[in-house]
């Protein structure tokens, strides 16, 4: 797993003020230290704190995403909403896209690829989300659920190459639950036969101890990381444990 990049992705949802900022001094001087490992880390925060996160690195390796976006690229009379082109405007390289919370509250799969289609013309990456809720595991429908949403959400998009997939099981998050990982090895299997050379994450309650097990999969490309990426001693000690 050592000879990749592995990705660290940080998904801060809601959470974080211009305070917060300073919690990422530390992984900044943690990096300086970290120079011989592959890694790609990712910081997203809430759309508020995106222009202050991209001044602050600057000068470092970590890349800024966002959490969403509208699905126009272009302007237009949406109150409250964001567009690709303005996140790319502050600073944002990446946007998390179709992540189940915002599934939750309606997005389907039509939309979902409408924003991917706009984000990728925009020039933004996108880390894609997809996974199954309890009841279809239970159901044993997890890969019928995941290929549905990998070819509606992927659909007509021929170069993939700023696609990283992100497989969260909707019960693993924020539960403290993991799927075993012979059965992550899988389904990572599974989606990288279905979209070939892609890369594919992890993410859902990844946290300091079950990433000794999770570090082992073969296959993971990496990690989105919820709660334990806003306490930055717990998301460096994720990442150092990776490499041991
Ligand atoms: P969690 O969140 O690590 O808090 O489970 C992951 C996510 O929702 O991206």
């Amino acid at each position: 797993m050592t000879n990749k990049y592995i990705y660290f992705v940080a998904n801060w949802k809601m959470f974080g003020n211009l305070k917060s900022l300073n919690s990422l001094n530390k992984v900044i001087s943690f990096l300086k230290k970290f120079k011989k490992n592959k890694i790609k880390l990712i910081y997203c925060p809430p759309a508020t704190l995106l222009k202050p996160l991209s001044d602050k690195i600057k000068t470092t390796k970590i890349k800024v995403g966002a959490q969403n976006c509208h699905e126009n690229e272009n302007y237009g009379a949406n109150t409250g909403q964001i567009n690709s082109s303005m996140l790319k405007s502050v600073g944002a390289k990446y946007v998390i896209l179709g992540h189940s919370e915002n599934r939750h509250l309606g997005e389907d799969d039509n939309l979902i690829n409408l924003k991917i289609k706009n984000s990728i013309k925009s020039g933004l990456k996108i880390i894609f989300c997809i996974g199954e809720s309890y009841s279809q595991r239970r159901k044993k429908i997890t890969k019928k659920i995941l290929l549905h949403q990998i070819s509606r959400g992927l659909r007509q998009i021929k170069n993939k190459k700023n696609i990283i997939i992100a497989y969260e099981p909707i019960w693993a998050i924020g539960s403290g639950l993991i799927p075993k990982d012979t059965e992550i090895f899988n389904i990572i299997k599974f989606i990288k036969k279905k979209v070939k050379g892609s890369k594919v994450l992890y993410g859902g309650s990844v946290n300091t101890k079950n990433i000794n097990v999770l570090k082992k999969i073969d296959n993971v490309d990496g990690f989105l990381v919820g709660g334990a990426s806003q306490n930055s001693n717990n998301f460096i000690d994720i990442i150092k444990k990776t490499f041991n």
